[in-house]
């Protein structure tokens, strides 16, 4: 038995927010046994649960009565490799970007368009995390999870895990599932995505022809860095909205007062509007109102000047919500866990 708990502790150092309220209890989890063992103390002690991993998609808005787990576990290892197809296992604890660029060196493609995306390989299907034409469900293999209703460990391929933009079975059974590792399919020889926004674009800028899965991922980091601020430098948590789905009909009356409105036809008949759009033709875009604010270069990422709470922040994000459903009858979903 090894787990460190700490009571009481601060968790402004375990959300990208950078929110300063505290856990009542805290751990660590470096292994499989350690995950196991915080289950228990949580039932000795009474105490719900709560398993986080960057704290990148975490509103925390007060103290937190539980026992909380950050997965710490590490380990990257390729399962199977045909020579051209590889099988490819993380565990949970491991941090996103640098799994990225370690899979790139081994000459392995297909992460790079998630390159530089806060948060750890366990949360990634959470929410299934996507960037620039790419999901994640477009190279996962499978994930092992821990039901935490029967203590059981349970395997899952694609077609159980229910992915969608932005969500998941796991994200939609919030508090049952654990996810201990997970699995992806990398090749050596890539297909690669370029269509989506700038990035085709960056790259002939920089007289590149012929892309390498590495030069991808260093277009990507550059566009990411011009517009997203860095969780280390400024508090935030990404695209703060998902980008709402609403009927054709809709999108074609506000198509008709915003020439400029931005819009994605789905394949199901419905249209994707770009948020970050909306809130920035609300005016709000770079709005401040003590630390919390709305980041100056991309509205949809609600930005902690220093010491805002997660409650001022979520006012905030309630208030652009009421004003954007006002102003264009769109619903804004939040994408981060409020907690
Ligand atoms: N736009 C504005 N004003 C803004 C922001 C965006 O007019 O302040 C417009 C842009 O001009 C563009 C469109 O909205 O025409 C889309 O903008 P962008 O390409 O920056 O992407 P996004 O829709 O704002 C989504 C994801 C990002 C992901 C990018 C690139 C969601 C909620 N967000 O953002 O994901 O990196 O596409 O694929 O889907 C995240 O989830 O945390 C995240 C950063």
């Amino acid at each position: 038995m090894s787990l460190v708990l700490h009571e009481n502790l601060s968790l402004q150092p375990y959300n990208t927010f950078g929110v300063d309220v505290r856990a009542r209890l805290f751990a660590e989890a470096r292994s499989d046994a350690e995950v196991y063992e915080a289950l228990s103390v949580a039932t000795a002690r009474g105490l719900p649960l709560l398993v986080i991993g960057g704290g990148s998609n975490l509103l925390l808005t007060r103290d937190v009565e539980a026992l909380v787990v950050r997965m710490a576990t590490r380990g990257i290892r390729i399962l199977a490799d045909d020579g051209e197809k590889v099988l490819l296992e993380a565990e949970a604890g491991e941090p996103w970007h640098p799994l990225v660029l370690w899979a790139l060196e081994q000459g392995l493609g297909g992460l790079e368009n998630l390159s530089l995306i806060p948060g750890t390989v366990g949360a990634a299907p959470m929410q299934n995390i996507g960037a620039y034409g790419v999901e994640l469900k477009d190279v996962f293999a499978g994930l092992t999870a821990l039901d935490r209703q029967t203590g059981e460990l349970r395997e899952f391929a694609l077609q159980d895990c229910q992915f969608a933009y932005r969500d998941s079975l796991f994200k939609r059974e919030a508090g049952r599932w654990l996810i201990l590792r997970v699995r992806f399919n990398l090749s050596r020889a890539p297909r690669l995505h370029l269509d989506y926004g700038p990035v085709r674009q960056r790259l002939q800028s920089e007289g590149i022809d012929a892309p390498t899965p590495m030069d991808v991922s260093r277009a990507i980091c550059a566009i990411r860095s011009e517009k997203l601020p860095d969780p280390a430098v400024l508090g935030n948590a990404g695209s703060f909205f998902k980008n709402p789905l609403v009927p054709a009909e809709l999108a074609q009356r506000l198509r008709g007062e915003y020439q400029d409105l931005v819009a994605y036809p789905q394949a199901d008949g419905q249209v994707k509007l770009a948020a970050g759009w909306l809130i920035e033709r609300a005016g709000w875009k770079g709005f401040r109102e003590g630390d919390a604010g709305v980041h100056r270069l991309q509205a949809l990422v609600l930005v902690n000047y220093g010491s805002a709470t997660g409650s001022q922040l979520h006012g905030l994000a309630q208030r652009i919500r009421a004003d954007i459903v006002k102003r264009f009858g769109v619903e804004l979903e939040m994408e981060p866990n409020l907690i």
